[in-house]
């Protein structure tokens, strides 16, 4: 279940309709599936992309997105500290960038305009877009990740980082992602 939090205002949303609302008035899209499937790590990537195929499609058919993939992050992850560091800079892409959570979890900041920043704790069944051009960061934590997550794509080339080097991020370092 998500958790959206305001550090610099002490507020935190734990309903998922007002989670809905926070993210729809600000033109990014929110939403959590269900799937009583449960995964083992032996799991393929189309056994995943399979169980959710009932919200996938549709979802894929409406936005124009041409593919999705399965990415998994955890202890047994090589060169975790490299990656956490890449994905933890501010930076935008030219393209959405969806993640469904099928298990794990994780912290994708929000860094908008005039507004102060907030995070959305993502875990299992959280799906969320975050719009092309939008400053953003994320963090599964400093040891023992655990992120199973669908991406869904137009173009993988819009996936590139452009990273802003406001070093903003390093303000929210001691906001931690929960054990
Ligand atoms: C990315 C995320 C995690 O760029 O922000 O893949
Ligand atoms: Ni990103």
């Amino acid at each position: 279940m998500a958790i959206l939090s305001i550090p610099e205002k002490n507020i935190e949303l734990r309903d998922p309709a007002e989670i809905r609302s926070f993210f729809n008035d600000r033109g990014v899209y929110f939403d959590q599936w269900t799937c009583d499937v449960v995964f083992d790590d032996t799991a393929t990537q189309e056994e995943i992309l399979k169980a959710y195929e009932k919200d996938l499609k549709p979802f894929m058919d409406q936005g124009g997105y041409q593919t999705a993939d399965v990415i998994s992050i955890n202890k047994l992850t090589e060169n975790y500290d490299a990656i956490r560091a890449k994905f933890l800079a501010e930076h935008t892409h030219s393209e959405d960038e969806i993640r469904f959570f099928v298990d794990g979890q994780g912290l994708f900041w929000f860094n908008l305009e005039n507004e102060p920043v907030f995070n959305l704790l993502c875990q299992k069944g959280d799906l969320i877009s975050v719009p092309a051009g939008t400053k953003h960061w994320f963090d599964a934590g400093e040891s023992d990740p655990f992120v199973k997550a669908i991406r869904i794509f137009i173009d993988m080339s819009g996936w590139v980082p452009h990273y802003t080097d406001s070093r903003i991020e390093l303000k929210f370092e001691d906001f931690r992602v929960p054990n």
